[in-house]
């Protein structure tokens, strides 16, 4: 068995001028890179695996991270500017964000002050705790204003856990499923692995993101980085690619 799941470089792991569709790696703006040399770190090592395109996702989130598109807008700007003058030319950058679905989601997408992943994909997500309450709804709207939610990491919604079905009416409703790279590594947990795997083996998915804070997430991906766990991902890598590159 250990054979087959052999460790590989995480460069071998990824496809080359891989993209990242959700990170945050944004200076000073939520829970991710708190400075600008933090984001030129992780984009560094990142690079280093492959990932050389990034659709920033820094979290709009009512009470806790109200993030403007305008300094959403501004940070990258900064951090454009930071790769240009340290000669980091070859890597690509875009704003987009990880919108929390909330009444502040919902006054942003009425006020069509959305920045999205690429094209019409807006990258969202709900509480840990429960869903909203109004979540068919919310998700009517956003197709209504013709966009395509992709909801991130739902392997991470302990609720739905029990009922697969959940999953599957998600998928109903409009959404792409995006799985949290770092979820296969058991990196939230044993159950979250188990969910994911078991989301990955139904074909569920449609792509996948690191969703990468800081430094001490680095070394999960030399962990999962094997053959086998390339093998499964290989899909969703090629979706990334198809819809989000530069
Ligand atoms: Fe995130």
């Amino acid at each position: 068995m250990l054979f087959f799941n052999k460790n590989i470089s995480p460069k071998d792991f990824f496809p080359a001028n891989s993209v990242d569709m959700h990170s945050h790696i944004l200076p000073g703006i939520d829970d991710g890179a708190k400075t600008i040399d933090d984001s030129i770190l992780l984009i560094e090592q990142l690079s280093s695996f492959g990932i050389t395109n990034f659709r920033v996702t820094p979290h709009v989130l009512g009470g806790v991270w109200e993030n403007s598109s305008e300094i959403i807008k501004e940070k990258e700007a900064l951090l454009r500017k930071e790769l240009d003058a340290r000669g980091m030319q070859h890597i690509n950058l875009h704003a987009a964000a990880e919108y929390l679905m909330d009444s502040l989601f919902s006054k942003r997408l009425a006020d069509d002050d959305i920045l999205p992943l690429k094209d019409n994909y807006i990258l969202v997500e709900m509480s840990f705790l429960n869903p909203p309450i109004n979540l068919d709804e919310i998700l009517f709207e956003i197709q209504l204003k013709g966009y395509r939610p992709v909801l991130a990491h739902p392997e991470r919604y302990l609720f739905y856990h029990q009922d697969f079905s959940k999953y599957e009416k998600l998928i109903q409703a409009g959404c792409l499923l995006q799985l949290n790279l770092f979820s296969i590594a058991n990196h939230y947990g044993k159950d979250v692995g188990k969910v994911a795997h078991q989301l990955l083996k139904k074909n569920m998915y449609t792509f996948v993101g690191t969703d990468i804070h800081k430094e001490r997430h680095l070394p999960i991906i030399k962990q999962l980085a094997t053959k086998n766990n390339k093998k499964l991902l290989t899909p969703l890598f090629e979706n990334n690619s198809n819809t989000f590159s530069f």
